[in-house]
């Protein structure tokens, strides 16, 4: 351990560990909007464990849980993590990297120093009872998500993963290409591939939200990768432009639409009619795209109250409905009768097991699914770029922030 701090852009010699570092906080007292709650500061480069691998940081993925820490909304993330035993008043957020390793404890054997790596942010006790059992280990009472449920993320010079979540580096990515790809990526990869017997195969038409955001570009790029039909909804012409260059058999725009939100009254038929006949002309379109009275036998969902809705009027029977997020809010009606009558599911689904990290890196390796990085930050610039994701003006992939140089 050396008595020093490195400027953002610099490092020491390899496997050399300064013992204190720059990093993007969050603390409780500037909770609210992004451009405020992020604050570089320097802090103490994190102990490595028996267990532990430290990544020195190359490049570090935007994603939303940095806009939820920041807001100190759903979660007051700082005060959840103290409960779970961290120490610090301040979260360093950050689950997307790509980096080097830098140092290993004792008990790591699959990784070394010097590997390049990028890190999923699926995170657990691998000892847990329930995983020793045969559970998914998304599923166990131990699971969370690195750089939110646990502090020492990637925004920072260095950061603190286990040796499960290193996966190797496609060597023809660039680091900040490498460093968008695995959160959302590995996300979608579940969402269409790990809920039998809804998955994706050759010509499953799949309907998905936000198709110019993080998640939306990703499942695009992974159902065409995988043989389905991708059909996005967007909220502008450029987006929907974005996503048929990147795979999606069309795109509807969701501004031609009022009917968003909680459900009317169901007893209220005038109401419920003009709902209905809103779904209904989606439905249409979804159908006008793809050429033939089929509906999408998955809806890939995250948007949330405003959407789920229209994804459950919309989905097959027996199909899925499968949602890992809420942007527009969390108090989403289902119409009980489409649901039970026509034999649907309503999924969760929560980031990804390994399989579904290694499913998404495979497609990667192989060049199938290309990552769209739509913007590069410099470090001082963490707070903006998330304030644009919560305001929901960035450009189409994801964003990415330059920390570190080999
Ligand atoms: N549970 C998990 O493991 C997990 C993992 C990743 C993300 N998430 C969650 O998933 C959500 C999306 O993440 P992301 O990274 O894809 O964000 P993103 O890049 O901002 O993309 C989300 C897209 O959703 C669309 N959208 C926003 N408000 C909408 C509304 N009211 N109705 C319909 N569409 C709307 C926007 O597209 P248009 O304006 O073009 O329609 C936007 O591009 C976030 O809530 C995030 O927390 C969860």
């Amino acid at each position: 351990m050396t008595n020093q701090i490195y400027p953002i852009g610099e490092l020491p010699k390899i496997g050399e560990i300064p013992s204190m570092m720059h990093a993007a906080t969050i603390r409780q007292e500037r909770y609210g909007n992004p451009l405020k709650a992020f604050a570089i500061e320097e802090v103490p480069v994190p102990k490595v464990g028996k267990n532990d691998v430290l990544i020195a940081v190359m490049a570090a993925g935007v994603n939303y849980d940095g806009v939820w820490a920041a807001l100190g909304e759903p979660v007051d993330i700082i005060k959840q993590n103290q409960r779970n035993g961290y120490n610090e008043d301040y979260q360093v957020c950050g689950s997307d990297a790509s980096g080097i390793v830098w140092a290993i404890g004792e008990n790591v054997k699959k990784v070394t120093v010097g590997d390049e790596v990028v890190i999923s942010c699926g995170t657990w006790n691998e000892n847990q009872e329930d995983i020793l059992l045969g559970k998914p280990p998304m599923e166990s009472v131990s699971s969370g998500i690195w750089g939110y449920d646990t502090n020492y993320g990637s925004f920072a010079q260095f950061a603190i993963v286990k040796e499960f979540q290193c996966y190797s580096k496609p060597n023809f990515l660039s680091w900040e290409e490498a460093s968008v790809y695995m959160l959302t990526g590995a996300t979608a990869y579940r969402q269409l591939m790990g809920f039998s017997p809804n998955k994706v195969k050759k010509g499953t038409p799949v309907l998905i939200w936000g198709g110019a955001g993080g998640l939306g570009a990703m499942a695009i790029k992974i159902t065409a990768a995988l043989g389905g039909i991708p059909i996005a909804v967007t909220s502008s012409e450029d987006k929907s432009a974005f996503c048929k260059s990147i795979g999606a058999l069309g795109s509807i725009n969701r501004k031609k639409f009022s009917h968003w939100g909680r459900l009317p009254d169901i007893k209220n038929q005038p109401e419920m009619k003009l709902w209905t006949d809103q779904a209904r002309r989606f439905l249409e379109e979804f159908q006008t795209i793809i050429g033939k009275k089929q509906k999408p036998e998955i809806v890939f969902e995250h948007s949330g109250e405003d959407t789920i809705p229209t994804s459950i009027f919309v989905c097959d029977t027996g199909g899925m409905v499968v949602v890992c997020g809420g942007t527009s809010g969390y108090n989403a009606d289902v119409d009980l009768r489409y649901l039970w009558v026509k034999q649907k599911r309503l999924q969760g689904s929560h980031f990804a097991n390994p399989s579904d990290c290694q499913g998404i890196n495979e497609l990667v390796m192989k060049k199938k699914v290309i990552p769209t990085v739509s913007e590069i930050f410099e470090f001082n610039d963490i707070g903006i770029a998330h304030q644009k994701l919560l305001e929901n003006t960035h450009k189409p992939g994801n964003m990415t922030i330059k920390i570190s140089k080999k």
